[in-house]
């Protein structure tokens, strides 16, 4: 099938890849000519596992492009352009809106489409996107026929590719039994598994056919929503009660594993840390408040699970100060930009946050990560922090360590030769629990109540 995508960032890019690689022919559209430009030469614009060889696997099926004069012969065509956090915390549709405007301009009369929104929209804005793209096209005197419909995407940054293969489910919202007959069609190889893995990425022996789940358009758009701040407030209890283990001298370790054995309650998304960051759940549990205000209903269960998650940053300067009181001086190294490791993503990078929050207090800091570079535009008035290119620069002269992002470069290193007697380490990811280190080292962990 012909299908366009519009807009090529994580979602975008890698669902044109999927497609493209299980048959599809696809258009990949972006406004970002660099961006483009780069796709076309076979280079990944972002840091992401597979991508570049997938990019090459792709070639004669995919034409990343700025024109969206291809799409007119897509039959169906996705939305995948971002919608980023207003400052009262909705998501700003503006991208989206602009796409359908520019969208409507090309595509042809007595022709039928199927536009599905892919993007992480606020409830109702499928049926938004139909209002506008049915005006634009009136104003035009065109008589095309469109179906607007929903299928969000649950992928994670770091396993993008593995989760578009290998998805738990598939969710379309319409409204249209051809719209999910379309949809059924397009995804068929992936929903019945019956491509030929690319080698890089095999399919695990115990994954199950995932089911297509149809529903109406609304129903879509808050699956996605509720998924995500489930997501976020199990990471924010389980920190909770990290904080509470501290106090009664409990392992937040040992409770997470003994309360995720329970099927009921998974072990997946329980590692007690500095906080979840990231381009979804900050901004996901933000917009679902939002909307939860718009309708006067309070969501008080994912209010708590942003507080908990801001408070995180503040328990870790309430760990350093319980060693030095005063943290103004101190010379800091925090390691890990990256919101999780193996992405080159800082949006809502925890470990930015508290570079931020220790430079504001005074402190000297060292950021290092393998591959995310700090924007340190984003860290406003603080000028005490710098990033350095490797772990030893970085961890030189530091009277406190930090990990924040648990990547495997820092849970390989020597730490005990590594750090100079009575440096403070806390581990924000408890990803050192397993280390063994020398008493000339303070180890601090997070919820590990039993022990240092
Ligand atoms: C998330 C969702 O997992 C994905 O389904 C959705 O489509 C987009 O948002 P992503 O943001 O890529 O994906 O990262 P994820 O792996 O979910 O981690 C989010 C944050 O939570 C990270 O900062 C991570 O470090 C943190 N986290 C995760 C924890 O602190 N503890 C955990 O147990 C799991």
């Amino acid at each position: 099938m012909q299908i366009g995508i519009i807009g090529t960032g994580y979602v975008g890019l890698t669902t044109s890849l999927a497609f493209a690689y299980i048959g599809h022919d696809v258009y990949a559209i972006d406004k970002d000519a660099r961006k483009v430009e780069k796709l076309r030469q076979g280079e990944p614009p972002i840091h992401e596992e597979g991508l570049r060889e997938l990019l090459q696997l792709t070639r004669n099926h995919l034409v990343p492009t700025t024109d969206y004069a291809g799409l007119a012969d897509c039959r169906v065509i996705f939305i995948a352009v971002g919608t980023p956090t207003t400052p009262s915390g909705e998501a700003d549709t503006s991208y989206l809106e602009q796409a359908v405007i520019e969208l409507a301009d090309v595509l042809k009369p007595d022709t039928t489409y199927y536009l599905v929104v892919k993007s992480t929209v606020p409830i109702g804005t499928n049926r938004k996107v139909l209002t506008l793209l049915k005006n634009e096209l009136k104003k035009q005197g065109k008589n095309t026929e469109v179906a607007v419909g929903s299928n969000p995407e649950f992928l994670r940054e770091g396993y993008a590719l593995y989760d578009t293969f290998y998805p738990d489910r598939v969710v379309v919202g319409a409204h249209n039994r051809e719209f999910f007959n379309v949809m059924r069609e397009l995804y068929d190889p992936i929903l019945e598994q019956t491509f030929e893995p690319p080698e890089f990425l095999p399919r695990p022996a115990s994954y199950h056919l995932p089911p297509l789940i149809t529903t109406e358009p609304t129903s879509a758009e808050m699956i996605k929503y509720a998924a995500n701040a489930f997501l976020a407030l199990k990471i924010s209890y389980i920190n909770e009660i990290a904080g509470l283990c501290e106090r009664v001298g409990a392992d937040v370790m040992e409770v997470s594993r003994g309360i995720g054995l329970d099927e009921r309650i998974g072990s997946r998304f329980l590692q007690a840390g500095i906080g979840w960051g990231g381009s979804c759940f900050p901004k996901d549990t933000l917009a679902l408040n939002a909307i939860a205000s718009e309708y006067q209903y309070d969501l008080d269960i994912v209010s708590a699970a942003i507080k908990v998650n801001d408070r995180q940053i503040q328990r870790i300067l309430e760990k350093i100060q319980s060693e030095f009181k005063v943290i103004r001086g101190l010379q800091i190294a925090v390691l890990g930009a990256a919101f999780k490791p193996n992405t080159d993503d800082t949006r809502d990078s925890p470990g930015i946050k508290l570079a931020r929050e220790l430079c504001r207090k005074g402190a000297y800091v060292r950021m290092h990560d393998p591959i995310a570079k700090v924007d340190f535009a984003k860290l406003e008035d603080c000028e005490n922090v710098q990033q350095l290119d490797t772990v030893p620069a970085t961890l030189d002269g530091a009277d406190v360590v930090v990990v924040a992002t648990e990547w495997r470069d820092y849970i390989n290193q020597d730490w005990n030769s590594l750090l100079k007697p009575s440096t403070i380490l806390i581990d924000g990811r408890n990803c050192l629990a397993k280390y063994s280190f020398e008493p000339h080292i303070k180890y601090h962990g997070i919820g590990r109540g039993n022990r240092r």
